[in-house]
């Protein structure tokens, strides 16, 4: 061994100890910097308040200003790194902002269903164990180096009010209690807290100083539900919206997004609401989120929101009134440039005072301290030995697989054509332009996924014998070849039809005008029905509702399920429900409408019907449905029973039972607590499959009256039974919480008289006294 050798050796070492730190993301308050180590704000030990203000004392107004957009720069005379906040992480880590990049070691990462199937399938825990694998992928992404930052921009919180919103397959739904519950799950898992408040190491650190996996977003503050319908786009559209709906429709997801999620973020959305812009609006932001909430995080405009303000909705005179605007209502952080171009001149015009700047700053800088990004080298911290290896494990990918199965759902099932016989078919037919499209399966603010399987692909695998036919040039179906689909599809022993939409038919800036399937898919579905030799299978893929009300009818599709948009696994999941290696559970998180109802103006936001107008979703939609929300059917048949209810009288006031109704904050938690009601359902599986099953607890009032909801979501379980096994599900409701709706004004108010519990075809009375 020569010289040579050990020169050789060295060269080597020292560009693998390049590599390595090329890929390792920057950090402040590097221990091995002389001038910035000993500074207060890199001091662990004090809390994350002080060492923020005093990062802040340090700054010139110009490297401030700097600071308050969502590429904020370097500030190298302080050691501290450039920061991006706009990441994307709303099924899994995407790379659909400028934050993350799959160019480096990591190429892909985990893509779940998008989040309307992964809502259908009511189940908390899965929600908080999908939250858990992005905000581990999120954090190996980042300690890869391939990421700008740990600030992802979900959950999409809104109520999915209007089955026509482009946007609406982010969400979890229409429900007010789903949503929120969704939004806990989420946030609690990326963020790296136990599952229920409370537990864990989360009890001890004041949330204020709490180290955090990766840090959630709940968007879009408030009643953000319109992209862009008849001309109308969210940009410019003003929400009109009663203090009612807002109580007890659009705000609750994002209280419990705050208070039980601990959310350390929140977006303002783009429109106004009744004439005031949500990153203007004072009252919104700061008195209700922070003051009334407790939020402690920081709250960041949509992209370009500010600017908006001023050139879309001319709500602001003058550019610099924008910037104050937004920096007095409470919003700390502009996706865009606007504040970086204008809020020098509005302290300049004295319209805006440096202090208004220095309360937005506290919040983002103590959003990263939390984040672990000033305490020194990142791979010494909590989240810092998370590799990249934990992404697309194999743990991760099968959870992506769980939450397809558990979602999808069938929707018609009546001769039990489904599950197809493994033995007995031979050849298979699989028409449509949805079958083989993997990219469909993803949806909209999707990365690049693990692995890419499609219905077509994953049916192949049961029948080898499988023909395919797209039937349609593309999803929107303006031409299809219907002929040669009905010949292949007459000669196979079964059909198996994959329709629906895709993003070129409902999409961010873009809401559909029609229910019905795009151009021809209907007339190829019939077409094709009547051919086969057998009834067939209908799977849709979409993220808003679709009326295939003549489908549900014809005789000759003997089964339909929905899909979603299913994710990297999904078409293995359908493959595996089509042939019963799965049993099907997921039940619909929407209503589904018929065409009909395109009738309703999209811009009108009213909940509640009227003379003419017949209200929204399925608390207060009364009239013809497709199929209604929690629809949904399984292999298996389950039946219920109340097996207990521990009070079937609720007395919440012995003195004077003849109030008309109580507000809820006359009650107090205190008491509200001591007057909760346990419920405990039972539920068998009476068929010979084992299955997960969710069960739905709703409350109705006998006469609903000033609005009143018909029926109201108030619990909901998920249980998985064998064949022939029964289970006990417990729902405990407190009646401040469950039994209460918004009056006029936006009280929380309960309302005397007769209620029924409900569970499938069960009813239980429960009166109660005011
Ligand atoms: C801010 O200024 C830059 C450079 O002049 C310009 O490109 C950008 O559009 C401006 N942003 C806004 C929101 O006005
Ligand atoms: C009963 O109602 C009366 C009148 O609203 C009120 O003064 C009293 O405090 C209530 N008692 C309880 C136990 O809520």
């Amino acid at each position: 061994m020569g010289l040579h050798f050990f020169i050789i050796l060295f060269l080597f070492f020292s560009l693998l100890l390049v590599h390595t730190e090329s890929t390792q993301p920057p950090f402040s308050c590097d221990s091995s910097n002389p001038t910035t180590r000993s500074l207060p704000f890199c001091k662990t030990s004090l809390p994350i308040s002080k060492r923020a203000r005093d990062l802040i004392s340090r700054l010139t107004l110009d490297e401030k200003i700097s600071q308050l957009v969502n590429t904020a720069p370097p500030i190298p005379r302080l050691g501290i790194p450039a920061y991006q906040w706009w990441s994307e992480a709303l099924h899994g880590v995407a790379n659909a902002g400028p934050g993350v990049h799959f160019d480096g070691a990591i190429k892909s990462a985990t893509s779940f269903p998008q989040v309307i199937l992964t809502a259908a399938s009511f189940d908390t825990n899965l929600w908080y164990r999908i939250g858990q694998v992005i905000g581990t992928e999120a954090r190996a992404v980042y300690n890869g180096g391939q990421a700008g930052g740990m600030t992802f921009w979900a959950p999409n919180i809104n109520i999915f009010r209007d089955p026509r919103w482009g946007r609406g397959q982010e969400t979890p739904g229409e429900d007010p209690l789903v949503t929120g519950k969704y939004a806990v799950a989420y946030v609690r898992g990326v963020q790296g807290d136990s599952f229920e408040s409370g537990k864990g190491k989360e009890s001890k650190v004041k949330q204020v100083d709490q180290h955090l996996q990766a840090s959630a977003c709940c968007k879009h503050f408030t009643a953000y539900d319109l992209d862009d319908w008849n001309g109308v786009n969210r940009f410019i559209f003003d929400a009109r919206v009663t203090l009612q709906d807002l109580a007890d429709t659009y705000q609750p997801p994002f209280q419990s997004c705050v208070q039980q999620g601990r959310a350390s973020g929140i977006m303002c959305a783009y429109n106004r609401v009744n004439g005031v812009p949500s990153c203007a609006d004072f009252n919104l932001l700061t008195l209700t989120a922070r003051g009334q909430w407790g939020f402690n995080g920081y709250i960041t405009s949509d992209c370009d929101a500010v600017s908006i303000i001023y050139n879309g909705q001319g709500y602001a005179k003058t550019p610099e009134d924008a910037v104050v605007d937004v920096l007095k209502a409470g919003m700390d952080v502009n996706c865009g440039s606007f504040l970086k171009n204008y809020t020098k001149q509005a302290v300049e015009q004295r319209k805006l005072a440096e202090s208004e700047i220095d309360r937005a700053l506290r919040n983002l800088f103590s959003i990263r301290m939390r984040l672990g990004l000033f305490d020194g080298n990142p791979v010494q911290q909590p989240y810092g030995n998370i590799g990249p290896d934990q992404v697309c494990s194999k743990k991760h990918q099968a959870l992506a697989l769980e939450a397809a199965q558990n979602g999808i759902v069938l929707l018609k099932n009546p001769d039990k054509l489904l599950p197809l016989p493994k033995k007995n078919t031979f050849s298979l037919a699989v028409i449509g332009p949805n079958a083989n499209s993997p990219q469909t399966l993803l949806g909209n603010y999707a990365g690049p996924p693990c692995k890419s399987v499609t219905p077509l692909q994953a049916l192949q695998g049961y029948v080898k014998n499988t023909i395919f036919h797209p039937g349609c040039d593309k999803v929107e179906c303006g031409s299809a070849t219907i002929d040669q689909a009905v010949k292949i599809a007459k000669e196979v022993d079964y059909v198996v039809l994959v329709m629906g939409l895709d993003q070129t038919q409902e999409r961010e800036a873009h809401d559909r005008v029609s229910l019905e399937l795009p151009g021809k898919q209907q007339e190829l579905i019939t077409n094709v029905a009547r051919a086969a030799k057998k009834p067939v299978v209908l799977v849709l893929l979409s993220g808003g509702p679709i009326d295939i009300s003549s489908a549900k009818v014809d005789q000759k599709i003997g089964s339909i399920l929905w899909a979603g948009y299913p994710g990297e696994a999904g078409g293995i999941a359908l493959a595996q429900i089509i042939f019963g290696d799965h049993n099907p559970g997921g039940k619909l998180p929407v209503t589904w409408y018929p065409q009909d109802y395109i009738k309703v103006p999209m811009t009108d936001m009213r909940m509640r019907p009227s003379s003419g107008y017949p209200g929204r979703t399925y608390r207060f939609y009364k009239g013809e449905k497709v199929f209604d929300f929690g629809y949904g059917l399984s292999y298996s048949k389950f039946a219920y029973d109340f097996s207990s209810v521990s009070k079937s009288v609720l007395h919440l006031n012995q003195s004077s039972a003849t109030l008309d109704y109580k507000l809820v904050s006359e009650l107090g938690p205190k008491l509200c607590d001591r007057k909760k009601v346990s419920v405990t359902v039972g539920v068998k599986n009476q068929g010979e499959m084992a299955g997960k099953h969710p069960v739905l607890l709703f409350l109705r009032k006998e006469k609903p009256v000033n609005g009143s909801p018909f029926s109201q979501l108030v619990g909901f379980q998920s249980v998985f039974l064998k064949a022939g096994e029964r289970a006990e599900v417990e729902f405990v409701l407190s009646p401040c919480e469950h039994l209460s709706r918004a009056n006029e004004v936006g009280l929380m108010v309960m309302e005397p008289g007769l209620h029924f519990l409900v569970v499938g075809e069960e009813e239980y009375p429960l009166t109660l006294i005011v």
